[in-house]
């Protein structure tokens, strides 16, 4: 009797385990089937790129995006409202939903606005992708902007590079933070300075430039000072 209920408690641990979002759920492993790979292979795709994201290997699952239901193996039941959450402009409340920060910014934003009204403004995937998910970064930033703010659009062409440039200090930025968070002493600063470099990454989502370039180079010289002390501290060790 009483291994037998032993036994119960571990199979009913396993299964809230895997009942748990985030454990493999029939989402998956339907989609990532190889009859599913034959059968539809640009859907496919989807599945492949996401696992290989930064989403797919912090372990999000399909449903964290899309809703519906992952305990079933009734397509029908599962997809229900599967395309809802990811029509275009509700994107950013989905993908709001876990990153707060940048959701917050980007409601005060033209884009947003644009978005919402008319519907021809980017929203986080057109700049981050779907499933592919990626960060931004300069060179690449160019094209990204460049693809609605051009001459031929004649929507502020000078975008680009200036969103480029600005991009560039933050990379600059991102190399001494790595420095100061290995060697500075002062760990206070640390925390500090660590947490001004989230609300200008916020901040970028309202699209204001005038002003993340000013906190931008802000920034970059408290983050000089602080590695200057930081390689005084490694010094003296
Ligand atoms: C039993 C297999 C199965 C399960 C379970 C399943 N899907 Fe699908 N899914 C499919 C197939 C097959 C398609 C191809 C299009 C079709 O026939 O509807 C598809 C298509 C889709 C599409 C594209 C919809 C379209 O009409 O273009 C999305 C999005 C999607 N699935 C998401 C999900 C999510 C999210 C879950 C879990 C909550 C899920 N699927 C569970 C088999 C499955
Ligand atoms: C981080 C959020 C996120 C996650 C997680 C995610 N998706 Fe998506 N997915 C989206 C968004 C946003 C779109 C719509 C934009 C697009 O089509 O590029 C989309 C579109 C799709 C489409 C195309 C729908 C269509 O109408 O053609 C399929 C298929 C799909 N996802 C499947 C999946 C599957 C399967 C998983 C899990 C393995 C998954 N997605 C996980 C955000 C996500
Ligand atoms: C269920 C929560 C969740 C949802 C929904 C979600 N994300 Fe994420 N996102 C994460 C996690 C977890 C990471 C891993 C890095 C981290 O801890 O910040 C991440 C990382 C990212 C990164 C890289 C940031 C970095 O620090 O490298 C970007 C960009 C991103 N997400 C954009 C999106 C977009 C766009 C959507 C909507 C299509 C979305 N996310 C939806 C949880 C989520
Ligand atoms: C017009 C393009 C654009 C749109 C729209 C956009 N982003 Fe971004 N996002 C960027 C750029 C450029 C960066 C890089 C700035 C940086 O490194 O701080 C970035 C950085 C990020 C990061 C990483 C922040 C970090 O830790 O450095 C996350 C997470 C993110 N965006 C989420 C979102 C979400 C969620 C939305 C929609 C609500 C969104 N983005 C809309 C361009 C965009
Ligand atoms: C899908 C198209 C699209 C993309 C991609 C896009 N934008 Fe925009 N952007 C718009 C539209 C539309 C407006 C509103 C223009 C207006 O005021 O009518 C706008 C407005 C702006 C404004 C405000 C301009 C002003 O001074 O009034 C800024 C700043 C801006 N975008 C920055 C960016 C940056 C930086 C990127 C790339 C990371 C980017 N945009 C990518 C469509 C886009």
């Amino acid at each position: 009797m009483k291994t037998l209920r032993i036994l119960m408690i571990i199979v009913a641990a396993g299964f809230v385990m895997f009942a748990r979002p985030g454990a493999a759920s029939e989402c998956m492993e339907c989609h990532s089937s190889p009859v599913f790979r034959v059968q539809h292979k640009s859907l496919f795709d989807y599945y492949t790129e996401f696992r290989n994201s930064i989403h797919g290997l912090a372990g999000l699952d399909c449903a964290d995006c899309h809703g519906g239901d992952t305990t079933t193996r009734d397509m029908k039941k599962a997809h229900v409202g599967v395309k809802d959450r990811v029509r275009y402009d509700r994107i950013p409340e989905t993908c709001g939903a876990c990153h707060e920060n940048q959701q917050r910014a980007f409601v005060t934003s033209d884009h947003y606005r644009i978005l919402k009204d008319e519907g021809t403004a980017p929203n986080c995937v057109t700049c981050h992708g779907a499933m592919e998910m990626d960060f931004i970064f300069a060179g690449r930033v160019k094209n990204t902007c460049a693809f609605c703010h051009n001459m031929e659009t004649g929507n502020a062409p000078e975008i680009p590079d200036r969103a480029d440039y600005i991009l560039s200090k933050i990379n600059i930025i991102k190399g001494y933070r790595s420095y100061v968070e290995t060697n500075a002493k002062d760990r206070e600063l640390v925390g500090e300075l660590a947490q001004a470099y989230q609300e200008l990454s916020a901040k970028w989502h309202r699209f204001d430039l005038t002003s993340v370039e000013r906190d931008t180079k802000e920034l970059l010289g408290r983050y000089r000072t602080a590695k200057a002390q930081a390689v005084r501290d490694k010094r003296r060790q």
